[in-house]
C-alpha cells in the first residue's frame, strides 16, 4: 500500500501538493438543507473563490444521503484538482452507519469517479450521540485504505470494459486546532484496521494450491516475528495433530496429499497473563471440494474462501501489537484441505474427537465442524480459554437466512454476546443473533452409531452451531460467527468500500472487541 495518511489543522492550502505535477482532490460531506456550512466552510471558500457555493446554488445540488457530486476545477486553482462533494441527508436523521456509508461513497466516487490521488478531507462536526472526533477520523481512514485495496491479481491485460484502478497516494485529514492529537490516534487506529483487513481479503484470495494449511502456519509465525515480541506462535505438525488425538481435524485431512497443521498464537499483556482469557478460533479449510460428497461445480467454485474465518482471526492478531489489550488472548486453527484423494473421509466413519465424544459422518461437506471441534477443546483445556469466540465459513444455510450482508451470530451467554454483538456494531459489520433453545434444537446433532452426527437435521446454521456447542465447557462463554456469506464477494455482490473476492470480515469486530470499544 502506498497510501501515506496526515492529519493538519492548518490552512487548507497547506495540504495541497507541493510538487508542481500533483493536484489534491477535496472531498466534502455535506448535510442537506445547510450549504456549505462548519467549521471548515471559511476555508474552503476561501480555497476555492467560493466555487463550492456557487457549484451548489448554481446546480441546485442538494446533498442528500449518499448523494454525490463531483466538480471540476478546471485546473483554475493552483495544486486543486476535483472536489468531490457527497452528502450525509438531514442532519437530525444520521446514524453512525449512514456516516459510515456516505464515507464509502465518498472513497468509492473519489477513486472511478474523480480518479483522484492525493485527497484532502476536512473532518465536520457532526453531533451523534457516543460519537467522537477520534471515530469519525478512524472511519474515514479505515475506508481510504479499504476502497484503496485491489486483489493482488495476476492480470496482464486490461479488457475493453475494465479501468484500472486508481490508487489513492495520500489523504490529508484536515481537522481543528483543538482537535488534532484525538484526530492522529483515530487516523492511525483506522490505517491499522484497514491494513489488518486487506490482510485477510489478502490470505482469501490466494489460490488454495499456494495457500496451504502449511502456509497459514507460515503466516502466524511472520504475525508473531513482526509482534515486537508480544505474540508467540506455535504450528504443529501432522505427528503431533496424531498425538494430541485430534480424531476431527485428522479425519478431514484424510484425503489430503497436503499435511493438516495446527496453529496456535498466543499473547499476554505487558504485565503479565489475566485470569480471563479470550480464545479466538478461526476455520481453516483451505479449500473444500465437499469430499466423497463432492460439490458441484457452482458450488466449489470459490471454495478457496473457506478459510475466512481464519483470516480474520489472523488478521486480527496481527493487529495485537498494536491494541495491547488488558486481557491474555490465545488464538487457534485447525488447518487442512478437503479432498478425496488416497483413502478419504467417508460416510459412516466414525470420528473419536479430541474431546473424546464420537462423532458419525453422516456428510463429509459438513467437515468444518469436525475441524473445529477439535480447536475448540483444544483452546479451552490446552490454552486456558474462559471465553471463547469462533469465526466460520460454516454452513450455506446462513445466507439463506439472511443474506451475503449479515453474519449469523450464535451463542450460550446473553452477557458475552450483547457485547460481541456491541463490538460488531461499532465496527460497522452487520451481524444478527440466532436462537439456540436447547429443547428445540440440540437433539438434531444426535447420532446413530456415535454421540453425534454431523450432518443433523434441522436449520442448517443453527443445527451446526449447536454442533460446536456440544465441545463448550460449562462455565465458558461462547460466541459463534458463521461467516459463509459475508466473507466472500463477486463483482455483482461487492458493495461500497468492498472489492470482489474475500471481504476481510469480522477483522475489525474482534479487534474492537479485544480492545472494549462500543461496551
Ligand atoms: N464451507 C461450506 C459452507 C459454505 C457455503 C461457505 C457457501 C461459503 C459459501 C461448508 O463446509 C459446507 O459445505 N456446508 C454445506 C453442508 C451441506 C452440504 C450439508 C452447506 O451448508 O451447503
Ligand atoms: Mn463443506
Ligand atoms: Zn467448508
Amino acid at each position: 500500500m502506498k497510501l501515506e495518511i496526515n492529519v493538519t489543522s492548518g490552512k487548507l492550502k497547506l495540504a495541497l501538493p507541493t510538487e508542481s505535477d500533483e493536484r489534491a482532490s477535496l472531498v466534502l460531506v455535506l448535510f442537506s438543507g445547510e450549504g456549505l456550512k462548519g467549521i471548515h466552510a471559511a476555508a474552503v471558500e476561501e480555497l476555492t473563490g467560493g466555487l463550492v457555493s456557487r457549484r451548489i446554488a448554481n446546480d441546485g445540488f442538494d446533498p442528500k444521503f449518499k448523494q454525490s457530486k463531483v466538480i471540476d476545477t478546471d485546473l483554475t486553482i493552483d495544486g486543486l484538482d476535483k472536489i468531490i462533494l457527497v452528502g450525509l441527508g438531514r442532519r437530525s436523521k444520521l446514524t453512525m452507519d449512514g456516516l459510515r456509508k456516505a464515507l464509502a461513497a465518498a472513497f468509492v466516487e473519489a477513486r472511478d469517479t474523480a480518479h483522484a490521488e492525493h485527497l484532502i478531507f476536512p473532518l465536520i462536526d457532526v453531533d451523534l450521540r457516543g460519537f467522537s472526533v477520534e471515530q469519525f477520523a478512524q472511519v474515514v481512514a479505515e475506508y481510504a485504505v479499504l476502497a484503496d485495496y485491489e486483489p493482488n491479481h495476476k492480470k496482464t491485460r486490461q479488457w475493453r470494459d475494465e479501468m484500472e484502478q486508481t490508487h489513492f497516494k495520500s489523504l490529508t485529514v484536515v481537522s481543528t486546532r483543538g482537535t488534532v492529537g484525538v484526530a492522529k490516534r483515530g487516523v492511525e487506529f483506522g490505517k491499522q484496521l484497514g491494513v489488518a483487513t486487506r490482510l485477510a481479503r489478502d490470505l482469501v484470495n490466494e489460490q488454495a494450491k499456494t495457500m496451504t494449511a502449511r502456509k497459514l502456519g507460515r503466516v502466524a509465525m511472520k504475525i508473531a516475528a513482526e509482534s515486537e515480541g508480544l505474540v508467540t506462535a506455535k504450528v504443529h505438525t501432522k505427528r503431533e495433530i496424531q498425538k494430541l488425538k485430534m480424531g476431527g481435524l485428522l479425519a478431514v485431512n484424510q484425503g489430503s496429499i497436503e499435511p493438516p497443521t495446527f496453529i496456535e498464537l498466543s499473547y499476554d499483556p505487558p504485565s503479565g497473563a489475566t485470569e480471563e482469557v479470550i480464545g479466538l478460533v478461526g476455520k481453516g479449510v483451505t479449500f473444500d471440494t465437499g469430499g466423497l460428497d463432492i460439490k458441484d461445480w457452482q458450488s466449489m467454485k470459490d471454495m478457496k474462501s473457506d478459510m475466512g474465518g481464519a483470516a480474520a482471526v489472523l488478521g486480527a492478531m496481527s493487529l495485537i501489537r498494536f491494541i495491547k489489550p488488558r486481557y491474555s488472548v490465545r488464538a487457534v486453527i485447525a488447518a487442512t484441505d478437503n479432498q478425496i484423494n488416497g483413502k478419504p473421509m467417508q460416510q459412516g466413519d466414525i470420528i473419536k474427537s479430541m474431546s473424546g465424544l464420537s462423532v458419525e459422518v453422516g456428510h463429509t461437506d459438513c467437515e468444518g465442524r469436525l475441524t473445529l471441534m477439535d480447536a475448540l477443546h483444544y483452546i479451552q483445556t490446552k490454552m486456558g480459554a474462559t471465553k471463547v469466540l469462533d469465526f466460520a465459513t460454516l454452513t450455506g444455510a446462513i445466507e439463506e437466512a439472511v443474506g451475503v450482508y449479515v453474519t449469523g451470530v450464535f451463542g450460550n451467554d446473553d452477557r458475552f454476546t450483547r457485547k460481541f454483538l456491541r463490538a460488531a456494531e461499532y465496527a460497522g459489520e452487520p451481524m444478527h443473533e440466532f436462537p439456540m433453545d436447547e429443547e428445540i434444537y440440540r437433539d438434531g446433532n444426535k447420532g446413530d452409531m456415535a454421540d453425534l452426527t454431523n450432518d443433523g437435521q434441522g436449520p442448517g446454521h443453527i443445527i451446526a452451531a449447536w454442533f460446536l456447542r456440544e465441545f463448550i465447557k460449562e462455565n465458558v462463554s461462547w460466541v459463534h460467527c458463521d461467516i459463509a456469506g459475508t466473507s466472500w464477494r463477486t463483482d455483482a455482490t461487492a458493495f461500497g468500500i468492498e472489492s470482489n473476492g474475500g471481504t476481510g470480515v469480522a477483522v475489525r469486530s474482534i479487534v474492537h472487541f479485544l480492545c472494549e470499544n462500543g461496551y
